[in-house]
């Protein structure tokens, strides 16, 4: 994370915060490819905050500010049955090249068409994890 933010490419990055103390962080970082897209990573949330909606409201929050900010689309590599509730599928990617490809990665358009290239390359930062 420290990586993707002295890279620059740390584009949004939004906690839930509660009585004054932090119980949750989202983070959305430039792609390489395509350009107009984001990643989502990391999501964490509090263990003892969890299953209270607060990962959800993060994902949804930063959706809507990535879109609103024109954002083309977003691009997450985690479990398919937490991502899904938001939209992300992993057909939405499946045509394009990653060194992530398979099930755990999944794309949602914020605009029609909005998810398309011939590669999903994530930022530099990516490779050193
Ligand atoms: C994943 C995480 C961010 C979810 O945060 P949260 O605030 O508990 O999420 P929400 O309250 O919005 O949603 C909870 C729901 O997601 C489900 N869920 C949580 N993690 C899940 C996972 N890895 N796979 C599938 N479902 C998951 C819960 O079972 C719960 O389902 P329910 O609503 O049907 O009971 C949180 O569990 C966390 O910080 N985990 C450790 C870090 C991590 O794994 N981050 C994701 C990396 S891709």
């Amino acid at each position: 994370m420290e990586r993707l933010r002295g890279d620059g490419d740390a584009v949004l990055s939004l906690v839930a915060v509660e009585g004054g103390a932090v119980m949750g962080h989202v983070l959305f970082s430039r792609l390489c490819a395509p350009a107009s897209a984001l990643a989502l990573a990391p999501l964490a949330v509090r263990a003892d905050r969890r299953r209270r909606g607060i990962g959800a409201l993060l994902v949804e929050a930063g959706l809507d500010r990535a879109k609103r900010d024109g954002w083309q689309g977003v691009v997450v590599l985690g479990d398919p049955a937490y991502y899904r509730r938001f939209g992300f599928r992993p057909e939405s990617v499946a045509d394009m090249d990653s060194p992530y490809a398979g099930p755990a990665l999944m794309g949602l358009a914020l605009a029609p068409g909005g998810l398309q290239g011939p590669r999903v390359e994530h930022a530099p930062a990516f490779a050193s994890l």
